[in-house]
């Protein structure tokens, strides 16, 4: 164990400072990989100090999101429209840790507390506080539910956004790992590079982010 300990020591050592930010970075509060579900949270005070409204249609005028996230969001709604000649339509963006613990308890008292669990995050465990989730609709349906994949947007959104950097986060087959129902509307934010490479390896990103801890502690232990 202390010569493993060394062993890393010593390659975080070579591998220079920016290259140990960069990693440490992207799967730390803040960065792109950071992953929050019910095992992991984020503290009730986490608000993302850049939050920008982004330039695309919108349900009401105050969805914001990360900025490099509502920049990729805008490329996405554009190609969509070039592309296909579709509207997309943000529904739900950042969520403070208030509101979610608000639409948390209203779907408790609406729905019951079982089926709730399946359909919102507790507070602390919801991507949208980190601000790089989006729900998504189109002209014709902005309700957030199942019927969105049914839509050519919805279909279009599910073949495209890793393009743009999104990963469809809640897929139907990954409800025992993710914890959620299907979720055809919610994008999540994670970079292009990880998305393509989410999207190819179609596995949840729970699995994603253990194999690449692995992956990189391996590479650091000189394992590979
Ligand atoms: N509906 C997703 C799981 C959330 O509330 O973040
Ligand atoms: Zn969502």
């Amino acid at each position: 164990m202390a010569a493993k300990l060394l062993a890393l020591l010593m390659m975080l050592l070579s591998l220079g400072q920016q290259n140990v930010d960069a990693y440490v970075n992207q799967m730390n509060l803040g960065g792109n990989l950071f992953l929050v579900n019910r095992e992991y949270t984020v503290s009730s005070d986490y608000v993302p100090n850049d939050l920008v409204k982004p330039d695309v249609p919108m349900t009401n005028n105050d969805i914001k999101m990360r900025a490099e996230a509502a920049a990729a969001l805008e490329d996405m709604f554009s190609a969509a429209k070039d592309e296909a000649g579709y509207t997309l339509v943000a529904v739900s963006g950042y969520r403070s840790y208030g509101q979610q613990s608000a639409i948390y308890e209203r779907k408790i008292k609406n729905a019951g507390k079982k089926a709730a669990a399946l359909l919102v995050a507790p507070p602390g465990a919801s991507e949208h506080q980190l601000g790089l989730a989006m729900d998504l609709g189109c002209k014709k349906n902005t309700s957030l539910t199942e019927s969105f994949v049914n839509t050519p947007e919805g279909q279009w959104v599910a073949e495209n956004c890793w393009r743009f950097g999104f990963i469809i986060r809640y897929k139907e087959e990954w409800t025992d790992i993710t914890g959620y129902a299907y979720e055809p509307w919610h994008v999540r934010y994670v970079g292009r590079e990880h998305a393509e490479r989410i999207y190819q390896l179609d596995i949840p990103f729970e699995y994603y982010v253990a194999q690449l801890r692995e992956a990189q502690f391996a590479a650091i232990l000189g394992k590979e």
